[in-house]
């Protein structure tokens, strides 16, 4: 997706108002997916990059630890299986994103985190984003070895107070729970031709630099 493919190389932010209002420019919006296991840096990046590219940030782990923290019955019923590793029913997270959409009607561009995480929920969010006459440009995917993984998340737990950090059988469950059945949703997005994997492993801003290439590459393209 080109920012500037109708627009003649204004910058960005002079046209961010017509994106934002007009339904025909819709299309113009840039919508990313930060895609990886857990502890692969997803939540960290997601936050540097809204920070440069104004997307906004749409995290289904955050969403539902907001509902846990509010005690609302989405949140009672979401923890059960969040706790023990396992997905939220697909009908749960697909709700709760569609509303998100919908109240963030003049974003010029959402950035995914944890989302989607089956083929069904991207399946979703695909006809989600039709409905706004947009479409997920580009999929980022965080490689990271298992153990780096298992290391950063019982080290994250010693001070989180997430209780899926602290137990390493709960970990490495998140881990089989994300081979399974999150794993597919790489090949739903390579054969849509929109997949590209980064190295998650070095600093944070290395990492960074790696990603914000390959949305610099996509946007000019
Ligand atoms: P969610 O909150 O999405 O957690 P996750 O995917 O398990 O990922 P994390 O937040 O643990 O890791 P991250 O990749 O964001 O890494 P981070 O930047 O934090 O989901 C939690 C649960 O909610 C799921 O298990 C599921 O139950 C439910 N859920 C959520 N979405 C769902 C969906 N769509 N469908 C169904 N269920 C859903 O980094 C991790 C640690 O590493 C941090 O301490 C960080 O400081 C450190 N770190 C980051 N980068 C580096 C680096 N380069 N070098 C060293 N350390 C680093």
């Amino acid at each position: 997706m080109n920012y500037f493919k109708y627009i003649g190389g204004w910058p960005f932010y002079k046209i961010e108002y017509y994106i934002c209002h007009s339904p025909r420019l819709a299309a113009l919006m840039f919508n990313l997916i930060l895609f990886g296991p857990p502890g692969s840096g997803k939540g960290t990046q997601s936050e540097k990059l809204v920070d440069k590219y104004g997307m906004v940030h749409l995290s289904t782990g955050n969403l539902l630890r907001e509902e846990i923290a509010n005690k609302t019955p989405l949140g009672l019923e979401a923890k059960k299986f969040m706790d023990h590793g396992q997905l939220v029913p697909d009908e749960v997270v697909i709700g709760m994103i569609d509303s998100s959409i919908e109240h963030h009607k003049e974003a010029a561009g959402f950035l995914f985190d944890g989302f989607p995480r089956t083929v069904a929920q991207a399946q979703a969010l695909d006809k989600l984003l039709s409905f706004k006459g947009s479409e997920i440009d580009l999929v980022l995917a965080l490689e990271v070895s298992e153990e780096e993984l298992v290391h950063r998340l019982l080290n994250r737990g010693k001070t989180s107070g997430r209780p899926d950090d602290t137990n390493e059988s709960v970990i490495r469950k998140r881990l089989t729970v994300y081979s399974n059945e999150t794993s597919p949703v790489a090949d739903y997005y390579k054969k849509a031709h929109k997949f590209k994997a980064v190295a998650g492993e070095g600093s944070v801003a290395e990492i960074f630099a790696a990603l914000r290439q390959a949305v610099d590459m996509e946007m000019a393209s």
